[in-house]
């Protein structure tokens, strides 16, 4: 595989299948009828992490950023271009953060004072500007309290780059007091850079908050809900579970700023905006307008796994801060807290109406509970301090909830001394379900195609949470979303379909990033404020999560599993809901290869189909300007007899299905 890889580097580029003589053929074979076992409806689902600007500035549709004046600086993300001096030695306006100690949940407002008509505006920026689209409409809400009713109207524009108006509607502000206020306008152009602005007819003093803008178009017509785009993609997935909030997010830099579900449910206004650990993580990528929200919070995340009918898999803080960061440790006897998060998520997510936290969720639109099943403790943590306090954890939730199953991790590696640690330790304790990351190098995930043949198929089973091929190093800015990082994925993918009855979960991490605010490559899906694309391993993960069966069937090539041979990879499973045999393929090589494949056992339909997803060079990307460069493509496939004959093209990933008669 290497070898190949390498001539077709050093020939330049130039695909001299020739050269390697004439195409080799394959022989497999596939009984159609053996169940070696079930594969969970959870075996490929998302990994969802506030990373990248994926939650806000992302899949919250919301598109002013800091709405609030709750970031460090109250006034990042707002401009205010006409406070200048004039001849009288005053500004024309003014606005100046105000702080509400009492209001611990969101004490900032913002004060703006009106000197005279000059024009004098605020202007929200957005998350890297808003994307508006032509005859769209827009829902803008706000609080006001207008002091004297000094303020006679607030006009709201949106306008485009050249700072032409493209959008406008005004409020009056009627009240002395605190009152929302909300209207409703269209877009008269489509913008990628858009900015709100904000402009007073009268002068006087009046106090901001809240200031909100949304598409009406969310997903689901949801009022403030989230991104359509971004969610279809999610949706069209078929993601067996939906992972969430994270990631290192869950942990915190400090056990401070770990991520409590409880402050990101209830009012939106009254979820706290707090620091995103990601705003200054990596000097390569700094962004410090990088904020939490939590407008998705808790509650959305339930919501959006209904929507897109994934399992809820939520992740908490197990008493360990981010151990990349400061490590810091919850004391065992002060575990309390932590454990008691855990445990009322479960009454949240599951529990009746008039348990306190059912009613909440209750309260908050779903009386139904969500059906959770999973809970993760911790998120990357590793060593002796880990397992300590997972048995805490474990002891605490089984005892209360003995069916939910508990997911624990084994560090940041898949193999070294913490992950050997980790996995003899938890074997010991019977885990359920043991979560493994790798940010690796394409070759290793081509290498690795075997890694759980050997598993105990007794022993804990395996979450495979948080993968993706690295195609320069883990966590470096230079890493891109190319064609072999892709398909080596899949290469990997048919090894962890084969070994089902270990693997019952995997997830490629992380999800999504900006285009302009991105702070960590590669990423499955690319978004900016008006558009998305799914990457080459989007589309990976599709053909995967979309075609994974019910049921495993053994394939082999003489009596053993191809798990690289000939740059050849492949898994098999039936689906005994839509009675079909799917075969996956992946030829790693340079040249194409021919394949037989013996298919005995049911009969089959002589009409089957064969999809695609292939390209010629391993750099070849995705991009917005090219979405669906490397994409899926289905044809139909003629079955002739019992055997199945295919030409795999060079570097290629092909689903082959047929019907059970
Ligand atoms: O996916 C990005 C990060 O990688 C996750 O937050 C963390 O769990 C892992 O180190």
């Amino acid at each position: 595989m290497k070898n190949n890889i390498l001539s077709k580097i050093i020939i330049g580029g130039l695909l001299f299948t020739s050269f390697y003589g004439n195409a080799q053929k394959t022989n497999l074979e596939v009984d159609v009828t053996e169940t070696i076992t079930k594969i969970q409806p959870t075996m490929f689902g998302l990994f969802f992490e506030d990373i990248n600007f994926a939650a806000d500035g992302g899949l919250y549709a919301e598109m002013i950023k800091n709405r609030s004046f709750e970031f460090e600086k109250p006034l990042m993300g707002w401009e205010q271009p006409n406070t200048k001096r004039s001849s009288l030695n005053m500004n024309s306006g003014v606005a100046t953060p105000i702080k509400v100690a009492e209001n611990e949940t969101n004490p900032n407002f913002c004060r703006v004072l009106i000197n005279d008509d000059k024009g004098y505006a605020i202007i929200n920026e957005g998350f890297r500007g808003m994307g508006v689209k032509k005859d769209a409409k827009y829902n803008l809400s706000l609080k006001a309290a207008n002091h004297n009713g000094a303020i006679k109207k607030i006009i709201i524009q949106l306008i485009d780059k050249d700072k032409k108006v493209i959008g406008e509607t005004s409020i009056v502000p009627v009240s002395n007091e605190w009152k929302s206020y909300s209207t409703q306008f269209t877009a008269t152009q489509t913008e990628a850079k858009a900015k709100l602005k904000i402009t007073f007819e009268g002068t006087g003093t009046i106090d901001l908050d809240m200031i909100s803008l949304f598409p009406e178009d969310t997903w689901k017509s949801r009022k403030n809900g989230l991104r359509k785009d971004l969610v279809q993609l999610l949706y069209d997935m078929k993601p067996g579970f939906l992972r969430f909030p994270g990631g290192c997010i869950v942990e915190g830099r400090t056990l401070a700023d770990r991520y409590q579900w409880k402050k990101s449910v209830g009012d939106i206004e009254n979820r706290r905006t707090m620091m995103n650990r990601w705003n200054v993580e990596f000097n390569h990528k700094q962004t410090p307008d990088y904020f939490q929200s939590f407008g998705l919070g808790f509650y959305e995340y339930f919501q959006l796994s209904e929507d897109i009918g994934a399992t809820p898999l939520p992740i908490l803080s197990c008493g360990m801060a981010c151990q990349y960061n400061t490590g810091e440790l919850a004391p065992i006897e002060e575990l309390d807290p932590y454990i008691q998060d855990a445990l009322d998520l479960i009454q949240f997510a599951n529990g009746a109406e008039d348990t306190p936290w059912g009613k909440l969720r209750s309260d908050m639109g779903h009386p139904k509970p969500f059906n959770l099943k999973y809970i993760g403790v911790g998120n990357e943590q590793w060593g002796p301090d880990y397992i300590e306090r997972y048995k805490v954890f474990e002891k605490a939730i089984k005892t209360k909830y003995p069916n939910i199953i508990i997911v624990s991790g084994s560090g940041p590696s898949p193999d070294g001394e913490h992950f050997d640690f980790a996995m003899a330790e938890l074997k010991k304790l019977n885990a359920e379900l043991i979560d493994e990351h790798y940010y690796k190098s394409p070759q290793w995930f081509r290498e690795n195609a075997s890694r759980y043949d050997n598993y105990d198929r007794k022993g804990p089973k395996i979450f495979a949470g948080e993968y993706a091929a690295q195609s320069v190093s883990g966590a470096n800015p230079n890493n891109r979303n190319n064609w072999e990082c892709a398909f080596s994925e899949a290469a990997f993918m048919t090894g962890l379909e084969r070994n089902a009855e270990v693997v019952n979960m995997t997830s490629y991490a992380p999800l999504m990033a900006h285009e302009d605010a991105w702070q960590w490559t590669p990423d499955m899906i690319w978004f900016n404020n008006l558009e998305a694309y799914g990457s080459a391993n989007y589309y990976v993960q599709k053909l995967f999560s979309t075609n994974k069966g019910t049921d495993l069937l053994n394939i082999t090539k003489e009596g053993k599993p191809l798990t690289g041979q000939n740059d050849l990879y492949v898994s098999a499973v039936k689906d005994i809901n839509t009675k079909e045999i799917i075969i996956k393929l992946v030829n790693t090589a340079v040249k194409s290869q021919d394949i037989t494949i013996d298919l005995k056992g049911s009969k089959l339909a002589a009409k089957g189909s064969v999809i695609t997803l292939t390209s010629p060079n391993l750099q070849d990307e995705n991009t917005f300007a090219e979405p669906k460069k490397i994409s899926p493509k289905e044809n139909v496939y003629n079955l002739k007899g019992e055997k199945a004959e295919i030409n795999l093209p060079s570097y290629s990933v092909i689903v082959l299905k047929f019907k059970i008669k």
